[in-house]
């Protein structure tokens, strides 16, 4: 059985509401001093298809990392979850690591899936094709912006809340959003609920400036459609080439910023606005924290988390986390 659960901020058309947010966005973000973008603008289809493709550069080591640790523990993972579970993943992506897990669990031990997603397509096409993969499997896909709430149907028996989230997504957050996020996942979990968190290790710095600035150009294109996304849906007029990539890696505060600096002085139009760039000036369009075993700890710790168990590559690469209400 499949039935697409709504909340009211996501009609039948969630095309409309995705525009205004991001007209909205936009206007705020350009039209600030130091000007930014959320990088959740980055995943259009094009995005998302250039965010596939970065998961297997040879510099981008965070998928592998994370798989490798899925692969192999995803058992001993999955036997602390106890006899009865409900899987949720907010902004349920390939779900390819999700998958190893449900079919860990089995349809003895998987009471329902839950992915939860803004994209209604998007969310349609996981489902159906986490249907075909997993028949016995019971999906209650949610349209809803997890970010802002997430709206669990009771659960209908005594299955213990999963919260899944992967890909070290985590470290896309601001820390204090990062910390209302965990919150706000604690609660959804409810009692005795876990929280399943994959983040990305602090290491060598070259090494992470490498998985930001491939050799390819992927990351660079993947930034750039941003431009491309704000010509098309906003009627923008800017030279995308009159921009630049540029990430960099600040290791005091574990963070790699990605930026599109303008090359020129210039002003553009978006969105009916127009809005000025100085010769080297930069939009800030993501912000990735990698995080050490303590810094993660405080942060779940200032949400209300205990960490109750780590599951760590050999490299020391990238870490899968099990958190529970404190
Ligand atoms: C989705 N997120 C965890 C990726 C990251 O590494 O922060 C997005 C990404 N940006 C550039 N490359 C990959």
């Amino acid at each position: 059985m499949m039935t697409l659960h709504e909340n009211t901020d996501c009609p039948p058309s969630s095309v409309s509401v995705t525009r205004q947010r991001f007209t909205r966005e936009v206007i705020a973000g350009l039209g600030a001093e130091r000007k930014t973008l959320s990088p959740k603008w980055l995943y259009d289809r094009a995005g998302s298809a250039l965010f596939d493709s970065i998961c297997e550069l040879p510099e981008y080591y965070v998928t592998r990392a994370e798989l490798s640790i899925v692969e192999r523990k995803r058992g001993e993972i999955a036997a602390t979850w106890g006899p009865r579970v409900r899987v949720v993943e907010p902004g349920a992506g390939s779900g390819t690591k999700t998958r190893l897990f449900l079919g860990e669990l089995g349809a003895a031990r998987c009471s329902s899936y839950v992915p939860m997603d803004i994209a209604r397509e998007h969310l349609a096409m996981t489902a159906v094709r986490m249907r075909s993969e997993l028949p016995w499997l019971h999906i209650v896909p949610i349209c809803a912006d997890f970010t802002l709430e997430l709206p669990l149907p009771p659960s209908d028996d005594n299955a213990r809340n999963v919260v899944y989230f992967p890909g070290s997504t985590i470290g896309n957050f601001e820390p204090p959003e990062a910390e209302q996020l965990l919150t706000h996942f604690r609660v959804a979990a409810g009692m005795g609920g876990l929280i399943v968190l994959g983040i990305d290790l602090r290491k060598e710095p070259s090494r992470i400036h490498a998985a930001y600035n491939d050799a390819a150009g992927v990351t660079a294109a993947f930034n750039k459609n941003v431009l491309v996304r704000m010509n098309r849906e906003l009627h923008g007029n800017i030279d995308v080439d009159s921009f630049s990539h540029y990430a960099f890696y600040e290791p005091r505060k574990g963070c790699i910023e990605m930026h599109l600096v303008s090359r020129k002085r210039q002003t553009i139009s978006v969105a009916g606005r127009s809005f000025s760039f100085a010769e080297g000036e930069s939009i800030r369009t993501e912000c990735s924290y990698k995080y050490d075993l303590p810094s993660a700890e405080r942060l779940a710790h200032k949400a209300g988390l205990t960490l109750v168990d780590a599951w760590i590559d050999d490299e020391r690469t990238f870490a899968v986390l099990e958190l529970q209400a404190a």
